[in-house]
């Protein structure tokens, strides 16, 4: 307990599934938390994403624990949106000190069916997004004189999924946008770290990419998604106990970290 006491966390995609555990767990170790989810359901995305009610739930869970929270509905991709919800609630709670930039899409297709939109969609969200986020967010940790930015990737980060291409590319990318910013910002005690999780039960996203009908094509391609450990999806819970030590002082010196929760299924 108390691991985050007297920091104040931004986290993305807090109105459901591991953004949503993510501000629980941070709460439980002392932090004080600003939440943003897209409080709309985005005309282009096609599954359902958190409503304003889910969001307000993730409050009242956080609020629990006796801890302050600012709350904004934003979409990530609308960076002006994004800078000035982030300003208001750095200035509500008196600064930031750590970002868990999780919010995120997933769509199933496989390559000869590929829609554009869905490129510029899952790549506007997972990576346009994040990079928002960390702008958004970097002048107050600079500011405080440090920080740890979390970024949520993907086992399809660090290797290929097959009728995720869009997504998998995503995930990639941000990588190099943590390994990039983790370079530029350790001179203001700036960490930077991804996270890679296996499937995660509970999400929406679990539910929503209708990959089993490809795979059953496919049949080869199955393997790619098998964890070596028995067990089929994780728990939001187990992908938040590593975003608090990566958020936490525990974590001091890492940075530029891909740290997998994955359950083997990359390797
Ligand atoms: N669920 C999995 O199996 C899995 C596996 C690996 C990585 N991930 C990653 O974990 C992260 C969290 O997803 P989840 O598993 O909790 O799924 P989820 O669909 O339950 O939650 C995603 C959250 O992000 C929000 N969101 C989506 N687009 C947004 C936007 N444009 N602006 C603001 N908020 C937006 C949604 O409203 C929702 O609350 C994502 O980055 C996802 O890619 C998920």
């Amino acid at each position: 307990m108390n691991r985050l006491q007297g920091k104040i966390a931004l986290v993305t995609g807090a109105g459901h599934g591991q953004g949503r555990s993510h501000a629980v767990r941070m709460a439980e170790e002392g932090a004080d938390l600003i939440l943003v989810d897209v409080g709309d359901q985005p005309a282009d995305v096609s599954y359902p994403m958190a409503t304003a009610a889910e969001l307000d739930e993730t409050v009242k869970l956080v609020e629990a624990h006796d801890r302050r929270v600012h709350v904004a509905h934003v979409d990530v991709r609308d960076r002006e949106g994004l800078t000035a919800a982030v300003a208001a609630g750095a200035t509500a709670l008196g600064g930031l000190d750590v970002v868990s930039a999780n919010a995120g899409v997933c769509f199933a297709e496989s390559w000869d069916t590929a829609d554009s939109a869905v490129w510029e969609t899952t790549l506007g969200i997972n990576m346009t997004g994040v990079w928002n986020t960390c702008l958004a967010a970097l002048p107050h940790l600079v500011e405080r004189g440090g920080g740890s930015i979390v970024i949520t990737s993907s086992y399809a980060g660090v290797r290929g999924a097959p009728f995720l291409a869009a997504y998998t590319a995503s995930k990639h990318g941000v990588v190099g946008l943590m390994r990039s910013l983790a370079l530029e910002l350790a001179e203001h005690a700036v960490r930077v770290n991804t996270v890679h999780p296996t499937g995660v039960s509970d999400t929406f996203m679990a539910g929503a990419a209708p990959l089993f009908p490809l795979l059953e094509k496919h049949p080869k391609l199955g393997s790619a998604y098998v964890n070596a450990l028995d067990v089929q999806t994780v728990e939001p819970v187990d992908i938040s106990n590593a975003v608090v030590f990566l958020a936490s002082d525990e974590s001091r010196y890492i940075t530029g970290l891909e740290l997998k929760v994955d359950a083997g299924v990359s390797l």
